[in-house]
C-alpha cells in the first residue's frame, strides 16, 4: 500500500512536470488528443473520445472507416464489425478474400470468411492456399497429413526436424531419428552428446564415446580423458585408471603431479620412489634432498682439508 501511495506521489509530481495539454504515462509527458472529449487528465491521458475515435492507452485512435457503425468501434480495441464485404482483424477492417466460397453464410462482417473456394481452406477470416505438400485436405481445417519430409500443423505444411530419417506425416512425431540422435520429445530428435560415438536411439543414451574421451555412466556424457593418464588407460563407464609416471590419480577423472622430487607416487604425500639424489622417508611418503649430498660432500671436503 504505501508503495502505491509514494508510487502516485511520483507520478503526481512527474504530472506536474508535463507542460500544459499534455499527460505523463508513468514514463513520459504525451500530448494529449485533440479528439478528448471530458478532459484530459494529468496521469490518465482521455477519459473519452470524440465519436469515429477510441480510446486507447490514454489516446484517442481514428476508427477504421469501414467499421459497420460507430457503436461497433468499441473502447480498447477499435472496430468489431465491418462494412459488408470487410471483416474485422485486430480491431480495423479488412477486405474478405477474393477465395472465398461467394454462398451466403460462407462469410460474415465479424469473423470473414469460413469458407473457402476449392483448394482454399479458411485460416482467421482469410483463404489460404492448400499446401504443396499437402496429401490429405480438408476444406475447414486445411491439411491434415503432408508427404514424406512434411507434416501438418494448424492446416499447414511444415518441415519435419531435419535429424528425423522417418516422420508422421500427421502428427510431425519423429518415428526413426537419423544418426548419432535420440527421439525426446514429439517432433525433434535431439543429439547425444556430440563427441559419443555410439547412441542408443531407444535407451536414449551414450553407449560409446570418441578416443580421448570416456562416457561417465551418471551424467551420460563424454569426458575428456586427463590429458596425463596412461595410453589406453581410459575406459567408458571408468574413466582414467592409471596416470602417466610422475603423476597420480584422483577421483578417475585427474592426473596430478607428484612432487616435484618424486618420480612415482599414489597421492601428494605417498611418494613411492624418489628422482636421483633424493632419498625416500617411507613414513612421510616424502623425498628429502640433496642437502644430505651436500653436507656428505662437505664432510668430505673438510676431511680433506685437515
Ligand atoms: C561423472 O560425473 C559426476 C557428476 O558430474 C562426477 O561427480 C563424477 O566424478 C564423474 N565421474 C568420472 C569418472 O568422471
Amino acid at each position: 500500500m504505501k508503495v502505491i501511495v509514494i508510487l502516485y506521489f511520483i507520478a503526481l509530481i512527474n504530472a506536474s512536470l508535463c507542460s500544459n495539454g499534455q499527460w505523463f504515462d508513468g514514463q513520459k509527458c504525451i500530448a494529449c488528443s485533440s479528439y478528448c472529449t471530458e478532459g484530459c487528465d494529468e496521469t490518465f491521458g482521455c477519459k473519452s473520445c470524440q465519436s469515429g475515435y477510441y480510446l486507447k492507452n490514454g489516446d484517442c485512435v481514428k476508427c477504421d472507416s469501414k467499421c459497420a457503425s460507430t457503436n461497433d468501434c468499441v473502447e480498447d480495441y477499435g472496430c468489431v464489425k465491418c462494412t459488408v464485404g470487410t471483416y474485422s482483424v485486430d480491431g480495423n477492417c479488412l477486405p474478405i478474400s477474393d477465395k472465398c466460397d461467394s454462398a451466403e453464410g460462407s462469410s460474415n462482417q465479424i469473423f470473414g470468411c469460413l469458407k473457402c473456394v476449392e483448394g482454399y481452406y479458411a485460416k482467421n477470416g482469410d483463404c489460404v492456399e492448400k499446401p504443396k505438400q499437402c496429401i490429405e485436405f480438408d476444406q475447414s481445417s486445411g491439411c491434415t497429413k503432408c508427404s514424406t519430409g512434411y507434416y501438418a500443423r494448424n492446416g499447414d505444411c511444415v518441415e519435419c526436424d531435419k535429424k528425423c530419417t522417418l516422420c508422421d506425416g500427421s502428427t510431425g512425431i519423429c518415428q526413426v531419428c537419423g544418426g548419432n540422435t535420440y527421439q525426446t520429445g514429439t517432433t525433434v530428435c535431439t543429439y547425444c552428446d556430440e563427441y559419443c560415438s555410439n547412441c542408443d536411439n531407444t535407451e536414449q543414451k551414450c553407449l560409446g564415446c570418441q578416443a580421448g574421451r570416456y562416457l561417465n555412466s551418471t551424467t551420460n556424457t563424454c569426458m575428456l580423458c586427463p590429458s596425463n593418464c596412461e595410453v589406453d588407460s581410459c575406459s567408458d563407464g571408468v574413466g582414467c585408471k592409471k596416470c602417466k609416471k610422475g603423476f597420480f590419480l584422483h577421483k578417475q577423472n585427474a592426473c596430478i603431479a607428484c612432487q616435484s622430487s618424486c618420480n612415482e607416487c599414489d597421492s601428494q604425500e605417498g611418494c613411492k620412489q624418489c628422482k636421483e639424489g633424493y632419498t625416500l622417508n617411507k613414513d612421510k611418503g616424502i623425498c628429502s634432498g640433496a642437502t644430505t649430498i651436500l653436507s656428505l660432500l662437505l664432510v668430505a671436503l673438510l676431511i680433506v682439508a685437515f
